[in-house]
Order: C-alpha cells, then structure tokens, then sequence
C-alpha cells in the first residue's frame, strides 16, 4: 500500500462525510498478556485503513473542509530513551513528512487541542463501545467545549454517529492493491498448506504439523492472522479445537484451517487431508459431498447474487449428499427445509475477508440480503462433521469431520478463487501427499 493508497480512502471518507463532520480515531491499546509481557501488537484495522500508522497511542482526526489541516494526527513524542529499549517512533515530525498528516501533535497535548478542533462541527464521526476509557475521553471533549461555550458563536456538535457504517462499507470493496496483498497472502497460505500436507504423517503430534504451517508463515514474512486448527480424527468435529497437541493417527483424518497476515491482509484456508495419505471409502465420500458443496458455493459468488445465494447452494449440495451415502433420509428440498442438515453443518457457508479475517462490512441491507458486487473478498467453507455422540449414524462414519475453506472474490466475470492453487480434488491431495 501507497501513501496515495491511505490518501485516497481519506478523501473519499471526507467526501462521504460532509463538511460539518469530524471523525476521531483512536489506535488499539497495547495489551498485556501478564506482567510487562505485552500481546503482538496490532494496529486497529480501521485505523490502519486510514493512516498506514502503526504505532499505538495515537489518534487520527479527520476535518473536511478545514483549511488550515484536513488530516491530523496525534502521536506519541519521539524519546531517545524509550526508542532505545522499544525501537524507532515516527513523532510528530514523522507523521507529516512520512505518513501524510497535514499537522501533527504531541498525543500528550490532545486534550488541549481537540476541544477547539470540535468546535463548529456538528457531527462527530466515532464509534463508541470498543474502547471504553477512549469513549470517555471523547465525551469529556464534547462536554469541555460546551463549559467554556460562553455568549460566543462557536456551535457545538449536535450528533454522534458510529464511523463503522461508512468506513466499513469502503473496507467491504477491495482495490487494486489491496487485491495485490490478498493474493500474496493467500499464496503463502497456499504453500504452508502444501507443506503441512507433505510434513504429515501417523505418529507426529499436531503441534509439529502447526510448526511447518508457522515456519512457513514466518520465512514469508507473514504471521498467523488466527490460532491454526490442526485437528487429527475427532477433534475435527471441534469448530475451534485449539489444544493441538494430540497424536496423528493412522486412518484418521485432519484437518487444518489456518491462514496468514501479509501487509495486514489476511487469508483463511482449510483442507481436510488422511494423515497416511489415502482416504478410506467413508472418509472419501463425505470429502466428496464437501467438495460438491463447495464448488455449487463459489459458482454462485458471483456479482448480482446476493449474499446468501453461496450458502443456500452449499445447503443444498450437502443435504442432497448426505441422503447420497444414507446419512439422511427423505426427499431433498423437504430436508432442507426442516433443516434436517444442520446436526452436520451447522456454521454458515463464509464470511467476508479483508484486514480482519471476519472482515468488516453487512451482510444485509435494510433487512434484505446484500447483492454481491465485485471487488468483495469472502470465504467459502461448508464442512460436514459426524461427532461421535451423533444419533442414527452408524459407526464407520463416526468422528470424521471435514472442511474446505477457500477465499474468493467477486469480479465483473466468474469468481477468483485466490487460494485456487491449493489442490482440493481427494486424488490430487493423495498424489501430493506420496510425492
Ligand atoms: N478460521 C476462522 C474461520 O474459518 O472462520
Ligand atoms: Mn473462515
Ligand atoms: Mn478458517
């Protein structure tokens, strides 16, 4: 991403909110796993979105119209003692030279400087109720202003409106770059996948095929964007199995959904593989309905669909599978609709994809699916799992648990599958595995 890349979605945000909006920003805190051990630290998305900063105690303030500066950013002063144990820190300076602001402070003087930046806006662009103590912040601004308001003619702001609606509808369409960075990243989730598969085999303990999935990650110069999923046997038929550390065994199943963050993009991958390689008869036929499911999925994502229309399709294609191979019983559309599929597949189809791995954006428009436009990134990810407490199953069946997740984007003709060259098909799986 270009400078010109965070410009542009400033301007278009700016235009979108009119003239007499302010939007106020703030970065994501650090966090403390215990002691002075802090968690990785992540810009927040939206803020990344509009700013490429990515250090935290900062706040971006977004002006239209205002001559003197449009864009500022508060940001934390440069400390030669403090970059000495934490590193390099833009300051004030940094911000306007290499990151675009039009004026910069000290977010020690925020407090000082904001009120006034308040006044003759009348609305104020925040979106309250994920940083509670920021929330107070931005309320005591508002309130500070009205206390010193006198017999003036300064305005104060009459509305607050959550950013979320207009920021995450731009983030909901992705551009050309960002398209660039998804493809990458997906592409290092295509060859970590490739490696797990090759890497597994009876006897390994999951956390060691987790291991060649972060190497790979990490040799690209991505990181995990979410725990991985690597579940041997039944722990597939956990969703968000996360323990990792059983032994892989001959004639088992696993499954591994994992997906990297590259330039701050994500991917979402799963593949169900044998971990010796070759599928039994039953494990076969359930990857089978799966795998049908999936394609009637990503056929129908595509630009003047709606939302919904993968998902019912992947609905269809497993229920009609599982009555295939005598799991269900009864006429296909009848089952459908008493959703008698759901004891097997009961998570929805995908999601949107993009800076968060369940990215930002509706899924519905005033009550009503959302068409589906290009430049929209999504996953596709039925699974059918057969826990072994299932009622009515016969035993050959039990604890197999499979999942196929690939992202997609919708373009003016058929879908791009970004993660497309991650082999799918049971029998080109197995000849990966044996290479
Ligand atoms: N990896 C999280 C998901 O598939 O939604
Ligand atoms: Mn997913
Ligand atoms: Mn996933």
């Amino acid at each position: 991403m270009t400078r010109e890349d965070f410009a542009r979605r400033r301007r278009q945000l700016m235009r979108m909110m009119g003239k007499d909006g302010i939007a106020i920003l703030p970065a994501a805190p650090v966090r403390y796993r215990n002691s002075d051990v802090e968690y990785p630290y992540r810009q927040d998305s939206d803020f990344h979105y509009l700013t490429g900063f990515s250090e935290p105690e900062a706040v971006a303030v977004l002006i239209p119209g205002r001559p003197q500066a449009e864009y500022i950013l508060f940001v934390r002063e440069r400390d030669p003692q403090r970059e000495l144990w934490d590193g390099a820190r833009a300051g004030p300076d940094g911000a306007t030279a290499d990151y675009g602001a039009d004026d910069a402070f000290p977010i020690a003087d925020i407090d000082e400087i904001l009120p006034g930046l308040l006044e003759q806006r009348s609305r104020v662009f925040y979106t309250m109720g994920f940083h509670p103590d920021f929330d107070q912040r931005v309320v005591g601004w508002v309130s500070s202003l009205r206390a010193h308001m006198g017999q003036g003619n300064a305005q104060i702001p009459q509305e607050f409106i959550t950013l979320d609606h207009l920021l995450h509808d731009m983030r909901l369409f992705k551009s050309r770059p960002e398209l660039v960075a998804m493809r990458r990243a997906a592409q290092i989730g295509v060859r970590a996948h490739q490696r797990a598969m090759r890497a597994c085999r009876p006897g390994l303990r999951e956390y060691q095929v987790e291991a060649e999935l972060i190497g790979e990650f990490r040799r690209h110069n991505a990181h995990h964007a979410y725990l991985p999923i690597v579940a041997g046997g039944r722990n597939a038929c956990v969703l968000h199995y996360r323990d990792n550390d059983a032994e892989l065994k001959d004639g088992d199943l696993l499954l591994i959904d994992a997906g990297c963050e590259y330039d701050s993009y994500a991917c979402d991958i799963t593949r169900t593989f044998p971990v010796n390689g070759r599928f039994t008869a039953e494990q076969r036929a359930v990857y089978e309905v799966v795998l049908a499911a999936q394609r009637a999925a990503i056929a129908k994502a595509r630009a003047g669909n709606h939302w919904n229309d993968p998902h019912d399709a992947a609905v269809r294609a497993i229920t009609q599978g599982l009555v295939q191979i005598g799991l269900l019983k009864g006429k296909v559309p009848a089952l459908v609709r008493s959703e008698a599929y759901r004891p097997f597949f009961m998570h929805r189809t995908g999601h949107w994809l993009g800076l968060d791995v369940h990215d930002a954006g509706d899924y519905k428009v005033g009550g009503e699916w959302r068409v589906l436009e290009p430049g929209m990134v999504m996953t596709v990810e039925p699974g059918i799992y057969i826990p072994a407490g299932i009622r009515g199953v016969g035993r050959r069946w039990r604890n197999i648990g499979v999942r196929i997740e690939d992202d997609v984007a919708v373009t003016r003709g058929k879908p791009e599958v970004l993660t497309g060259a991650l082999p799918r098909e049971a029998d080109a799986i197995e000849r990966l595995m044996a290479a």
